[in-house]
């Protein structure tokens, strides 16, 4: 598909500069903690690879992705200094990981095991930070084998295939700062960082706050602080005043519009019928890039000069609005969601109406929405 031919249809802006200018607000915000800027899932969407570059420019010393696979892309892509990756399975590429100066997260025995026979491989030192499991109950070493895996890594260090450069943990319930699992994990946290430090680990860096963390609780700030969503602009937590800045913007242009009368059924299941002769326009985007089938007759959008909303069922590669009789023509375009400057929708809007999670709105935007990137990159 030629870009352009896309770019006709739909496009994600990703703003440049509002990223490097919500990098420089959490640096600040994090205080004596130095900060990482998670980036992955294609940084929520964003664009893996400018938006890490973006992010380094505006000085996050720290990058971060899931997959091992992502961290790798950065380096192929030229991108230096410190990467953490975490999401490992068993035979993933660890002498890949460690050949490419990455640091590795280890959260068992397991992958303990194959860090330190990939180091001895590659004849280097593997940067590792254990995980502690401090009560999300997902990747992360259960408390009660953390001993065992501290007392091993502690082992495998006075080898040096590897070298103990960080523990850390993640919350559960960041956004809820009152809530009893908060203090438990890091509690939990805190525990563990005393037995591994008894056990004779001297960690760089601790760290356990996301982005709703760092915003309210600064007690878990430690060393270095891991924000995904709020380098994006989207809001970490109800309510919560943050001066960051929404850096996707998903515009597109009506396919058609055209005028139908009362009781015209619209797209498949008939779940919205015009109230009166209208204008209907039809958006050329549908869940297939990421709009989701939940914001079927509630999706919110900016369109010749209004807010309105989805009508009927989202469908595969398209929507229609109806424009209840206002003047609108093929190819003028229609705002998804963006920072809201013009009265358009945020994803925030677009998660509240499709019963999700912002988070869940960026990442989903597809490979076939091409990303153009304003501001220097
Ligand atoms: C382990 C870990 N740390 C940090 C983050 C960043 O979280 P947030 O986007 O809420 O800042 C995530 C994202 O889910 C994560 O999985």
């Amino acid at each position: 598909m030629a870009l352009e031919w896309a770019l006709a249809r739909v496009e994600a802006r990703i703003d440049l500069d509002a990223l490097r200018g919500n990098v420089k607000a959490l640096v600040s915000r994090a205080g004596e903690a130095d900060l990482m800027v998670v980036v992955k899932a294609n940084a929520y969407g964003h664009g893996l690879v400018p938006v890490a570059r973006a992010a380094r420019a505006a000085g996050a010393p720290w990058l971060a992705t899931a997959l091992p696979e992502e961290a790798l892309a950065l380096r192929a892509a030229g991108v230096d200094g410190r990467i953490l990756t975490w999401l490992w399975t068993p035979g993933g590429p660890f002498a890949e990981a460690i050949r490419a100066d990455l640091d590795v997260s280890i959260s068992g025995q397991w992958d303990l095991a194959e860090v330190v026979a990939a180091a001895r491989k590659t004849g280097r030192t593997a940067r590792i930070h254990l995980k502690i499991d401090s009560g999300l109950g997902r990747n992360g070493c259960p408390i009660r084998e953390w001993p065992d895996l501290v007392d091993a890594a502690v082992k495998a260090q006075a080898d040096e295939s590897v070298n103990v450069v960080g523990l850390w943990s993640h919350l559960a319930m960041a956004e809820s700062p009152w809530h009893a699992s908060v203090a438990e994990q890091v509690k939990a946290f805190t525990d563990a960082l005393r037995l591994a430090e008894q056990a004779g680990v001297r960690p760089e860096v601790r760290h356990m706050a996301n982005s709703a963390a760092t915003a309210l609780l600064p007690d878990t700030r430690f060393d270095l602080v891991r924000t995904g969503l709020s380098t994006y602009g989207l809001p970490s937590a109800p309510n919560v005043a943050e001066g960051l800045r929404p850096v996707m913007t998903l515009a597109s242009r009506f396919s058609s519009v055209k005028r139908v009368p009362a009781g015209q059924g619209v797209s498949y299941g008939l779940k919205y019928r015009t109230a009166h002769e209208t204008t209907l326009g039809l958006v050329p985007v549908g869940y297939a890039d990421g709009i989701p089938l939940h914001a079927s007759n509630r999706g919110p959008v900016w369109a010749a000069g209004k807010r309105r909303t989805v009508a009927g069922r989202v469908a595969m590669d398209q929507f229609i609005i109806d424009l209840h009789g206002d003047q609108a023509q093929a190819g003028d375009e229609v705002l998804i969601f963006g920072p809201g400057d013009q009265g358009e929708p945020t994803a925030e809007d677009w998660a509240r109406a499709a019963d999700t999670i912002p988070y869940e709105i960026v990442t989903r935007i597809g490979a076939s929405v091409p990303r153009v990137y304003l501001g220097e990159r």
